[in-house]
């Protein structure tokens, strides 16, 4: 399906809104996705020296070709912000995330940051979650950790840089910390894309050409 453009504008202006609260000096965990695609550029056109860890191949081969001083994640041990895009979006600052598979690596980079600035267009602003929640699962015992998820589909999708293989849990969501605790509890599943407002900073929502900012949780 052909791209909306209303919904790239949206996409853009968020992410350019949120390329202008980078310092120099910062570490800068960069997001996966869509948004952060428009991030990228404007982020590299300011010239300034930071240095930056992706949360996937494909965000930093992006960055990398924009000039970005992209590094692994084992040389720093903490990054002054994260910049990333969701799938969804509640008042409360609770995200869904990991519709591109991306999501055990984007709640490990999201919790290193100081702050965490969430880039989305409006439609991903939602009242209250609904499924699917992606699932990065182990592949050992698989049949077994489905079978104790219950309602959850394994994706047709090549396994995560990380070994894992990508799923979706397809149940109510309910109350989102009831839902997140569980899935955390489960064996075998390596990390889920509930992500909650203690990670949250910032919200920063494209509609039309404005940028609205969402503060859901003073972390
Ligand atoms: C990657 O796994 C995801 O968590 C993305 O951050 C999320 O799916 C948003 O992607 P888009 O910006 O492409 O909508």
């Amino acid at each position: 399906m052909a791209p909306d453009p209303e919904v790239e504008r949206e996409k853009r202006v968020a992410a350019e809104a949120a390329a202008g609260l980078v310092e120099d000096g910062m570490a800068v965990g960069l997001g996966t996705g869509s948004t952060v695609a428009y991030l990228l550029g404007p982020l590299a056109a300011r010239g300034l020296t930071i240095r930056c860890v992706a949360t996937s191949p494909a965000t930093e081969r992006a960055a990398g070709e924009l000039g970005l001083h992209v590094e692994p994640f084992d040389r720093l041990d903490q990054l002054d912000m994260a910049i990333d895009g969701a799938d969804q979006v509640t008042p409360d600052g609770w995200l869904v995330k990991g519709g591109g598979g991306a999501h055990l690596r984007e709640k490990i980079v999201a919790a290193a940051a100081q702050r965490l600035v969430v880039i989305v267009d409006s439609g991903k602003a939602v009242e209250a979650l609904s499924p699917p929640v992606p699932l990065e699962l182990s592949s050992f015992g698989l049949r077994a950790i489905l079978r104790a998820l219950g309602e959850a589909r394994l994706r047709d999708a090549p396994a995560s840089p990380d070994g894992g293989l990508l799923a979706d849990y397809l149940g109510p969501v309910g109350d989102p910390a009831a839902l997140a605790a569980r899935l955390a509890a489960t064996p075998g599943v390596v990390e889920h894309g509930l992500f909650g407002p203690e990670l949250v900073s910032d919200v920063l929502v494209g509609r039309g050409e404005q940028v609205q900012a969402l503060e859901p949780h003073a972390r």
